[in-house]
């Protein structure tokens, strides 16, 4: 990125796989751990990353918690690419130099406003379901050997600005894929997905992160804007079950794996 946040985006073709769920555990894991966050909504349609903010706020004000939230902003669509491009990198230059980490939350389809948020990525996370429908995402594969027929539109879209990276500052993608919702019962469907990721990493240009399995608790605590790991802090008075213990390792491990460039200032994880 232009200044010295480091730039998350949350991108895939495929609509409802994660992207915001997962943008604003990871919004919330960074705030926890003392980072300067931003945030930026280029789903203004839908606008789902900004309602979650927008509850987090309210959440602080009618309850009087102490909860913290990232600078928050929306690029929406108006159907002039030059106009909005525009309002993007304005977007950028008012969050980059007072954050360490901006993410950016992507429309799950084809769009230009989606394109220019992955050419700013530093760390690119895709997620998926845990599924072949959606590893058709990434690419077209034989059935029985998993040789790729073809690299998906989505997959050349990312090389595609990755390419166009690396010319405009010398800068580099990390691109993930993480896989979301994965199911506690179809471990045969779990190893065969997890079998085909790995096979196509290296060739696709990801790597796979940790995943994170379908649980209630990533999704409940939406309208009032909290995730779980403001649930388990100290004092909350909420009962912590296993699936919080589950949940918050995972969320732990995705974040380790993502190696993300924390700010010397920023405290030790707290959660
Ligand atoms: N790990 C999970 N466990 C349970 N529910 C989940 C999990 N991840 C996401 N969900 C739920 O799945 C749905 C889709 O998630 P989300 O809106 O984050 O996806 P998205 O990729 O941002 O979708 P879109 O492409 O429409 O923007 C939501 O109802 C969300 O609460
Ligand atoms: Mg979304």
């Amino acid at each position: 990125m232009a200044s010295s946040a480091h730039a998350i985006v949350l991108g895939n073709e495929k609509g409802g796989t994660g992207k915001s769920t997962t943008a604003m555990h990871i919004i919330v894991s960074l705030l926890h751990q003392g980072c300067r966050v931003g945030s930026v909504d280029l789903d203004a349609r839908q606008g789902t990353l900004t309602r979650y903010v927008e509850n987090r706020r309210a959440t602080a004000s009618r309850k009087g918690l102490a909860l913290s939230w990232p600078a928050h902003e929306v690029v929406a669509a108006s159907g002039d690419v030059d106009a909005d491009a525009q309002a993007f990198r304005q977007v950028l230059g008012r969050l980059a130099p007072f954050n360490d980490f901006v993410v950016i939350d992507c429309p799950g389809h084809d769009h230009p406003l989606s394109r220019l948020g992955h050419n700013f990525a530093d760390t690119l996370i895709t997620p998926l379901n845990d599924s072949f429908i959606d590893l058709d995402n990434l690419a077209d594969v034989e059935p029985e050997s998993f040789a790729i027929r073809k690299p998906s539109r989505y997959a050349e879209m990312v090389w595609e600005e990755r390419k166009r990276r690396m010319l405009r500052d010398r800068g580099s993608i990390d691109w993930v894929v993480l896989r979301n919702r994965l199911s506690h019962l179809d471990a045969r469907n779990k190893r065969r997905v997890g079998d085909v990721l790995n096979q196509l990493a290296d060739r696709i240009g990801y790597r796979v992160v940790p995943g994170m399995t379908e649980r209630v608790i990533y999704r409940e605590l939406f309208l009032d804007g909290l995730t779980l790991l403001d649930v388990m802090a100290d004092g909350s008075g909420v009962d912590v079950t296993m699936s919080h213990l589950a949940a918050r390792q995972e969320l732990r491990d995705l974040m380790e794996s993502l190696n993300l460039p924390m700010p010397a200032a920023a405290a030790q994880a707290r959660d």
